[in-house]
């Protein structure tokens, strides 16, 4: 069983059901030096709270193929994401939906 700090509880703005939690401190390994640990994004990554993914624009599968093979730039000016090093589906698993719990908990949608 993993156990999970406070840090990574405190890291963020939102209390995080615990079914989210795993997502929350993957995420915040992995991308949040890009997209924010708000996901409001940082000089090197867009945000991810933008209409442009929302599920109806960027869909879970392009959420899965940015984490596991990068991203070539096309919406913004900050380059290319590259693939993120040590990641795999089943942390993606873990990833997508606390990505959505918080798009949905601030209500981007
Ligand atoms: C090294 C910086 C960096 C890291 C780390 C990073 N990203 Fe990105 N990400 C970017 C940049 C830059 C873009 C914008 C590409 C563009 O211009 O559309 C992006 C775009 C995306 C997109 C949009 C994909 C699309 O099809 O347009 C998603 C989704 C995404 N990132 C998710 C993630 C997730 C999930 C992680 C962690 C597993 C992550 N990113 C880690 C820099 C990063």
């Amino acid at each position: 069983m993993t156990v999970i700090s406070q840090q990574a509880y405190s890291a963020s703005d939102l209390v995080t059901p615990f079914r989210y939690a795993k997502g929350q401190v993957l995420f915040e390994k992995n991308c949040s030096s890009c997209h924010g640990v708000t996901m409001t994004g940082t000089d090197k990554g867009p945000p991810l709270m933008h209409a442009f993914y929302k599920p109806s624009h960027h869909g879970d599968g392009s959420f899965y193929r940015a984490g596991l093979k990068g991203v070539k730039a096309h919406h913004w000016n900050f380059g290319d994401m590259p693939p993120v090093p040590g990641m795999s589906e089943s942390k993606m698993k873990s990833i997508v939906p606390y990505i959505r719990f918080y798009q949905q908990a601030k209500k981007l949608y």
